[in-house]
This record gives structure tokens, C-alpha cells and sequence, in this order.
């Protein structure tokens, strides 16, 4: 029976790359069933709320969404409507792949997995000024919080993550060092938790600033890491360079029972409609889908076929210095579906 997922196209690019998607999906033979629904500008176009109940109901039902970017207005308006899809259903694990895809980046062949705490840190927005001598903002203060429960079911997270996808290894970076209590009770966690892989996935721990200089000299050596908030906000971007940039980088969020895929570039205002967006990113986070509702054969094809068509071919959209449309790009990457 065919799986059941909420579809958001999402605004500016979005929709023109979600079509992009299904049909490769579609021909790579996913077997799903879509629930689209809509979020973002596209919602208050149709004068409804920008996060509307329905979308809310329909990731509940299926548990699994793929979202298209969504415009947040700076300054004025609305929240973020993905940080609070991430917050309702308490997606916890964010999950950033980076592996090479085209030739002449940084590196050849790099494959890492940052795993990202999704809720916690310095980004729960625990701050305020102190006012001194006059000055209302002499000062100002951030609050990390790190709990127990929160390390664990991300660390734990990680080295199952390690386990289902047949990687040998964990490093959780930190500043354990400086940040003796919240730092240090993150790497207590995750060494208590990697005791319970032990034999199954090595695990080893390293300070964040050596990590991030290690992972520029030598990428090969990490395998799957996992960090706190702020942390893999930062290392996950950069490994993102390491492969080639954002513009093709996906992201899953993982809850206890929900899970959602996304791209992680925005939804490019300036060439939406144009028929020009590069689709990868998109078709990568449900590569990953696809391999959480267990269709790992799908899942496959597609990165065989991105591999063929980008290590291998010519065709490339304009933002990889080519001149091929979405359509164009999206019939090569049929096309070499084996
Ligand atoms: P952006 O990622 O949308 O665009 C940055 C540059 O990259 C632009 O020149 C754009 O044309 C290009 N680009 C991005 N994706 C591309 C693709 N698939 N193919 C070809 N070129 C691509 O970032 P920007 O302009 O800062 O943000 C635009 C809007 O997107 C904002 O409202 C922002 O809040 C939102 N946004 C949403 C995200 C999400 O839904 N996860 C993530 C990041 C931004």
C-alpha cells in the first residue's frame, strides 16, 4: 500500500521545484500518496493563516512531511513558519547531510552526517539586557540550556542514525572544556550513550573548534557527528561548503513521530517562476524521505541518477554555471534513472 505525505510546495521556487521532485520521484517508483498542503505566503494568498490548522492535522496524520522553502517576511510580519512546524511536532534532530555531488568542489567524495540538537542551547532565546548607570542596555545575557533529556535523545539519535545507515563512526564536538556544566553535561550524555553502541559504532569526542578546523584540513576522517544547537547551525553550513554550498544541501527534521525533509536554501525571489531553480536540493531531503518510510530502493535510484547527471554529465542548471531550465534538468535526471 502506497505511504501517505503531506506535500507543502511552499512559496517563491517552491512549487516549481516540489512538481520537479514528484515527477522524479514518481519515476523512480516511490510509492506514495500526496496530501498537498498549503503554508507561508501561499496560505495568506487564499486569506488564511500562514501556518492553517489543516497543514498542522495533515503532518499529524501522516507523520511525514516534504516542504518546499517558504518566504518569511524580514522585520514585520509573521514568525517563521518552519521553525514553528519544527517546534509543534518537537523535531528535535536535525539532520544534514554533506556529500559530494559534482567535481572540481574543495573535495572529492566527502560523506558526513551532522546531526544537529534542534531545540535547545543557546537558541531557546532565553535573554534579556541589564541595565547599568543610565545605560537600559549596559549589558545583555543568553541563557544555554542543555538538559539531560534533550542530549540523550539526540545523541541516542545519532548513533542509531550510524547503526540503520551502516556508519562506523560518532564524534560529538563540544567546548566541554570552557562550558564546563552545559557542554559538559552534553559530552557526559553522549559518552554514557556511546557505551550502549560500543562494538556497533565507534564513538570518539573532540572540541568543536578543533573539529571545525579538521573538518577543512581533512573531511575523510569524520563519519557522523552530532552537536548542540548553535553549534551545528555553524559546522553544518560549513560542510555544507565543503561539498559545493547551500544551494544543494537537504535537511531532515526528526521528532519522536514526526519527521520533515526540506532544502535548506530559501525560496529565491528572484528567479521564482523563471523555470530556471535548480530542484537537488529538494530531490536529496526526499532521497532521505524516502528512505525514512522505508523505500530505500527509490531512494537509490535518485542518488545514482543526481551522481550520473552531475559527476558524469553535462546538464546543469544556471546556479552550477549551466544553461539547462528545471525541465530540462528534471528530463536528464529521468532519463538516467536505471
Ligand atoms: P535563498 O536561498 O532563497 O536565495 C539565495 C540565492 O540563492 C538567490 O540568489 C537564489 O536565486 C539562489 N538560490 C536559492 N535556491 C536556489 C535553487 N534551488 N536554484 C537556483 N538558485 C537558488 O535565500 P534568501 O534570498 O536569503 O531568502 C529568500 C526567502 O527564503 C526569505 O524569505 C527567507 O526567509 C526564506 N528562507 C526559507 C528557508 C526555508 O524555508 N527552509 C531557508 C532559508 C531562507
Amino acid at each position: 500500500m502506497a505511504t501517505e505525505i503531506t506535500v507543502i510546495p511552499g512559496d517563491g521556487i517552491g512549487p516549481e521545484v516540489t512538481e520537479a521532485v514528484l515527477e522524479i520521484i514518481g519515476a523512480a517508483g516511490a510509492d506514495l500518496d500526496y496530501d498537498r498542503q498549503l503554508a507561508g505566503i501561499a496560505a495568506l494568498d487564499q486569506n488564511r493563516n500562514p501556518l492553517p490548522d489543516e497543514t498542522l492535522d495533515s503532518i499529524r496524520r501522516t507523520g511525514v512531511a516534504l516542504k518546499g522553502p517558504l518566504t518569511t517576511p524580514s522585520g514585520t510580519g509573521f514568525r517563521s513558519i518552519n521553525v514553528a512546524i519544527r517546534k509543534e511536532f518537537d523535531m528535535f534532530a536535525n539532520v544534514r547531510p554533506a556529500r559530494s555531488l559534482t567535481k572540481g568542489g574543495r573535495y572529492e567524495d566527502v560523506d558526513l552526517v551532522l546531526i544537529r540538537e534542534n531545540t535547545e542551547g543557546l537558541y531557546v532565546g532565553v535573554e534579556h539586557y541589564i541595565g547599568m548607570e543610565g545605560d537600559p542596555r549596559a549589558a545583555a545575557e543568553s541563557v544555554m540550556i542543555i538538559t539531560r533529556f534533550g542530549a540523550e535523545r539526540v545523541t541516542r539519535y545519532a548513533f542509531e542514525y550510524a547503526k540503520q545507515n551502516g556508519r562506523s563512526k560518532v564524534t560529538l564536538a563540544h567546548k566541554a572544556n570552557i562550558l564546563k556544566y552545559t557542554q559538559g553535561l552534553f559530552l557526559e550524555v553522549g559518552r554514557a550513550i556511546a557505551k550502549e553502541y560500543e562494538g556497533e559504532v565507534a564513538f570518539e569526542d573532540k572540541i568543536i573548534d578543533a573539529t571545525a578546523m579538521q573538518l577543512v584540513l581533512n573531511p575523510y576522517q569524520f563519519d557522523v557527528l552530532v552537536m548542540e544547537n548553535m553549534f551545528g547551525d555553524i559546522l553544518s553550513d560549513l560542510m555544507a561548503g565543503l561539498v559545493g554550498g547551500l544551494g544543494m544541501a537537504p535537511a531532515g527534521n526528526l521528532g519522536a513521530r514526526e519527521a520533515m525533509f526540506e532544502a535548506v536554501h530559501g525560496s529565491a525571489p528572484d528567479i521564482a517562476g523563471k523555470g530556471v531553480a535548480n530542484p537537488t536540493a529538494l530531490l536529496l531531503a526526499a532521497a532521505m524521505m524516502l528512505d525514512h518510510v522505508g523505500q530505500p530502493d527509490p531512494a537509490q535510484r535518485i542518488r545514482n541518477a543526481l551522481d550520473a547527471v552531475l559527476m558524469h554529465g553535462t546538464v546543469r542548471t544556471r546556479d552550477l554555471g549551466g544553461s539547462a531550465s528545471t525541465r530540462e534538468y528534471t528530463d536528464a535526471l529521468i532519463a538516467a534513472l536505471a
